[in-house]
Protein backbone atom coordinates (compact mmCIF):
# COMPACT_ATOMS: atom_id res chain seq x y z
CA UNK A 1 0.00 0.00 0.00
CA UNK A 2 1.03 3.75 -0.79
CA UNK A 3 2.81 5.21 2.42
CA UNK A 4 1.55 8.46 4.01
CA UNK A 5 2.95 11.99 3.54
CA UNK A 6 2.02 14.67 5.79
CA UNK A 7 3.33 18.33 4.38
CA UNK A 8 2.82 21.51 6.06
CA UNK A 9 2.65 23.97 3.33
CA UNK A 10 5.04 26.70 4.08
CA UNK A 11 3.25 29.26 2.80
CA UNK A 12 0.70 29.25 5.38
CA UNK A 13 4.24 29.84 7.89
CA UNK A 14 6.31 33.26 8.85
CA UNK A 15 8.88 33.75 5.86
CA UNK A 16 10.81 35.90 8.01
CA UNK A 17 11.62 33.37 10.04
CA UNK A 18 11.39 30.51 7.77
CA UNK A 19 14.22 28.20 8.79
CA UNK A 20 12.99 28.20 12.59
CA UNK A 21 9.39 27.36 11.18
CA UNK A 22 10.70 24.62 9.00
CA UNK A 23 12.64 22.79 11.46
CA UNK A 24 9.14 22.81 13.90
CA UNK A 25 7.80 21.12 11.31
CA UNK A 26 9.69 18.58 10.86
CA UNK A 27 9.94 18.06 14.93
CA UNK A 28 6.25 18.13 14.87
CA UNK A 29 5.78 15.11 12.58
CA UNK A 30 6.35 16.60 9.07
CA UNK A 31 7.67 14.38 6.47
CA UNK A 32 7.22 16.72 3.74
CA UNK A 33 7.90 20.17 3.41
CA UNK A 34 5.00 21.99 1.19
CA UNK A 35 6.61 25.06 -1.25
CA UNK A 36 4.33 26.89 -3.09
CA UNK A 37 6.77 28.39 -5.51
CA UNK A 38 4.16 31.16 -7.73
CA UNK A 39 5.00 33.29 -10.47
CA UNK A 40 2.50 36.12 -10.12
CA UNK A 41 1.39 35.00 -13.82
CA UNK A 42 0.36 31.50 -13.71
CA UNK A 43 -1.68 32.68 -10.48
CA UNK A 44 -2.61 35.81 -9.24
CA UNK A 45 -0.14 35.91 -6.70
CA UNK A 46 3.53 35.90 -5.82
CA UNK A 47 5.35 34.17 -3.55
CA UNK A 48 9.09 32.09 -3.19
CA UNK A 49 11.48 30.89 -5.69
CA UNK A 50 14.94 28.93 -6.14
CA UNK A 51 16.43 31.68 -4.04
CA UNK A 52 14.45 30.96 -0.82
CA UNK A 53 14.88 27.05 -1.58
CA UNK A 54 18.78 27.55 -1.39
CA UNK A 55 18.35 29.24 1.91
CA UNK A 56 16.36 26.94 3.53
CA UNK A 57 18.44 23.80 2.44
CA UNK A 58 20.84 25.60 4.10
CA UNK A 59 19.21 24.64 7.19
CA UNK A 60 17.37 21.23 6.97
CA UNK A 61 17.75 17.82 5.05
CA UNK A 62 13.59 17.61 4.95
CA UNK A 63 12.11 17.06 1.46
CA UNK A 64 10.96 20.08 -0.11
CA UNK A 65 8.08 18.94 -1.97
CA UNK A 66 7.76 21.89 -4.54
CA UNK A 67 4.69 22.96 -6.47
CA UNK A 68 5.37 25.19 -9.60
CA UNK A 69 2.31 27.62 -10.26
CA UNK A 70 4.18 29.33 -12.63
CA UNK A 71 3.90 29.60 -16.57
CA UNK A 72 7.64 28.22 -18.01
CA UNK A 73 8.37 25.56 -15.64
CA UNK A 74 10.76 24.69 -18.07
CA UNK A 75 13.27 27.88 -16.96
CA UNK A 76 12.87 26.34 -13.29
CA UNK A 77 14.68 23.56 -13.35
CA UNK A 78 17.94 24.22 -13.22
CA UNK A 79 17.91 26.96 -10.45
CA UNK A 80 15.35 24.44 -8.21
CA UNK A 81 17.75 21.23 -8.96
CA UNK A 82 20.71 23.81 -7.69
CA UNK A 83 18.90 24.92 -4.72
CA UNK A 84 18.55 21.45 -3.71
CA UNK A 85 14.50 20.81 -4.53
CA UNK A 86 13.58 17.54 -4.07
CA UNK A 87 10.19 16.85 -5.77
CA UNK A 88 9.21 19.47 -8.68
CA UNK A 89 5.77 19.23 -8.99
CA UNK A 90 4.32 21.57 -12.22
CA UNK A 91 1.11 22.02 -13.97
CA UNK A 92 -0.80 19.90 -16.60
CA UNK A 93 -1.76 23.12 -17.84
CA UNK A 94 1.07 24.59 -19.14
CA UNK A 95 3.25 21.62 -19.56
CA UNK A 96 1.03 19.71 -22.94
CA UNK A 97 3.55 20.40 -25.23
CA UNK A 98 6.60 19.59 -23.37
CA UNK A 99 5.89 17.72 -20.43
CA UNK A 100 8.33 14.42 -21.43
CA UNK A 101 11.03 16.85 -22.25
CA UNK A 102 10.54 18.36 -18.80
CA UNK A 103 9.85 15.09 -16.84
CA UNK A 104 13.33 13.78 -18.53
CA UNK A 105 15.14 17.18 -17.15
CA UNK A 106 13.66 16.78 -13.53
CA UNK A 107 14.98 13.38 -13.59
CA UNK A 108 18.03 13.94 -15.10
CA UNK A 109 18.84 16.14 -12.22
CA UNK A 110 17.85 14.08 -9.27
CA UNK A 111 14.71 16.03 -8.53
CA UNK A 112 10.88 13.45 -8.19
CA UNK A 113 8.33 14.44 -10.91
CA UNK A 114 4.72 15.44 -10.24
CA UNK A 115 1.87 16.70 -12.35
CA UNK A 116 -0.65 18.99 -10.63
CA UNK A 117 -4.34 19.77 -11.87
CA UNK A 118 -6.14 22.69 -11.32
CA UNK A 119 -9.91 21.93 -10.04
CA UNK A 120 -11.05 22.89 -13.61
CA UNK A 121 -8.95 20.44 -15.72
CA UNK A 122 -9.87 16.70 -16.15
CA UNK A 123 -8.61 14.34 -14.37
CA UNK A 124 -7.61 12.55 -17.96
CA UNK A 125 -5.21 14.86 -18.49
CA UNK A 126 -2.59 13.65 -16.46
CA UNK A 127 -3.00 9.87 -18.00
CA UNK A 128 -0.08 10.13 -20.34
CA UNK A 129 2.19 12.11 -18.01
CA UNK A 130 1.16 8.37 -15.48
CA UNK A 131 1.48 6.14 -18.05
CA UNK A 132 4.54 7.32 -20.16
CA UNK A 133 7.49 5.96 -20.91
CA UNK A 134 9.13 7.91 -18.53
CA UNK A 135 6.45 8.69 -16.17
CA UNK A 136 5.32 11.39 -13.17
CA UNK A 137 5.94 9.96 -9.67
CA UNK A 138 3.23 11.67 -8.29
CA UNK A 139 -0.37 13.82 -9.22
CA UNK A 140 -1.16 16.57 -7.36
CA UNK A 141 -5.16 16.87 -7.90
CA UNK A 142 -5.63 20.52 -6.30
CA UNK A 143 -8.67 21.12 -4.02
CA UNK A 144 -8.63 24.75 -4.59
CA UNK A 145 -7.90 27.11 -7.06
CA UNK A 146 -3.98 27.56 -6.97
CA UNK A 147 -2.72 30.75 -5.65
CA UNK A 148 -3.85 31.56 -1.90
CA UNK A 149 -3.90 29.34 1.81
CA UNK A 150 -7.35 29.33 3.59
CA UNK A 151 -9.48 28.51 1.23
CA UNK A 152 -12.61 26.00 1.49
CA UNK A 153 -12.12 22.40 0.45
CA UNK A 154 -13.65 21.37 -2.70
CA UNK A 155 -15.16 17.90 -2.07
CA UNK A 156 -16.27 17.19 -5.35
CA UNK A 157 -12.38 16.74 -6.72
CA UNK A 158 -12.28 13.32 -4.83
CA UNK A 159 -13.98 11.77 -8.02
CA UNK A 160 -10.68 12.43 -9.29
CA UNK A 161 -8.89 11.63 -6.46
CA UNK A 162 -10.53 8.52 -6.69
CA UNK A 163 -10.90 7.59 -10.27
CA UNK A 164 -6.61 7.58 -10.04
CA UNK A 165 -6.47 5.13 -7.14
CA UNK A 166 -8.57 2.77 -8.95
CA UNK A 167 -6.23 3.09 -12.27
CA UNK A 168 -3.19 3.33 -10.48
CA UNK A 169 -3.07 1.71 -6.74
CA UNK A 170 0.56 2.02 -6.03
CA UNK A 171 1.05 6.26 -7.52
CA UNK A 172 1.49 8.96 -5.24
CA UNK A 173 -1.87 11.23 -4.93
CA UNK A 174 -1.08 14.26 -3.26
CA UNK A 175 -4.11 16.51 -2.42
CA UNK A 176 -4.02 20.42 -1.65
CA UNK A 177 -6.00 23.22 -0.65
CA UNK A 178 -8.58 23.23 2.58
CA UNK A 179 -7.22 20.16 4.21
CA UNK A 180 -7.25 19.74 8.05
CA UNK A 181 -9.28 17.39 10.40
CA UNK A 182 -13.18 18.02 9.29
CA UNK A 183 -12.01 17.17 5.58
CA UNK A 184 -9.37 14.67 5.48
CA UNK A 185 -11.97 11.55 5.98
CA UNK A 186 -12.90 12.58 2.26
CA UNK A 187 -9.61 12.57 1.07
CA UNK A 188 -8.14 9.31 2.63
CA UNK A 189 -11.38 7.72 1.84
CA UNK A 190 -11.20 8.81 -1.88
CA UNK A 191 -7.57 7.38 -2.06
CA UNK A 192 -5.14 10.32 -1.47
CA UNK A 193 -1.81 9.58 0.68
CA UNK A 194 0.31 12.80 0.14
CA UNK A 195 -1.68 15.21 2.57
CA UNK A 196 -0.70 19.44 1.98
CA UNK A 197 -2.27 21.21 4.89
CA UNK A 198 -1.22 24.65 5.61
CA UNK A 199 -3.45 27.29 7.55
CA UNK A 200 -5.12 23.83 9.80
CA UNK A 201 -1.50 23.25 10.67
CA UNK A 202 -0.16 26.41 10.84
CA UNK A 203 -3.56 28.14 12.95
CA UNK A 204 -3.51 24.98 15.28
CA UNK A 205 -2.63 25.72 19.03
CA UNK A 206 -1.23 22.14 18.39
CA UNK A 207 0.13 21.68 14.78
CA UNK A 208 1.89 18.25 16.12
CA UNK A 209 -1.74 17.00 16.79
CA UNK A 210 -2.96 17.92 13.60
CA UNK A 211 -0.19 16.29 11.96
CA UNK A 212 -1.19 13.08 13.78
CA UNK A 213 -4.84 13.65 13.03
CA UNK A 214 -4.15 13.76 9.47
CA UNK A 215 -1.74 10.56 9.63
CA UNK A 216 -3.87 8.26 11.20
CA UNK A 217 -6.93 9.31 8.94
CA UNK A 218 -4.82 8.29 6.09
CA UNK A 219 -3.20 4.97 7.60
CA UNK A 220 -6.51 3.44 8.73
C1 LIG B 1 -2.54 27.04 -2.83
C2 LIG B 1 -1.33 26.25 -2.45
C3 LIG B 1 -1.51 25.44 -1.24
C4 LIG B 1 -1.88 26.23 0.01
C5 LIG B 1 -2.71 25.35 0.88
O1 LIG B 1 -2.32 27.64 -4.06
O2 LIG B 1 -0.98 25.37 -3.50
O3 LIG B 1 -0.38 24.62 -1.01
O4 LIG B 1 -0.78 26.67 0.73
O5 LIG B 1 -3.13 26.05 2.00
P1 LIG B 1 -4.37 25.59 2.87
O6 LIG B 1 -4.05 24.26 3.46
O7 LIG B 1 -4.51 26.67 3.89
O8 LIG B 1 -5.57 25.51 1.95
ZN1 LIG C 1 0.60 23.86 -3.09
Amino acid sequence: AVKAKIAPSMLSSDFANLASEADKMVRFGADWLHMDIMDGHFVPNLTIGATVIESLRKHTKAYLDCHLMVTNPLDYVEPLAKAGASGFTFHVEVAKEYWQELVDRIKTRGMRPGVALKPGTPVEEVYPLVEGENPVEMVLVMTVEPGFGGQKFMPEMMDKVRLLRKKYPSLDIEVDGGLGPSTIDMAASAGANCIVAGSSVFGAAEPAQVISILRKSVEV
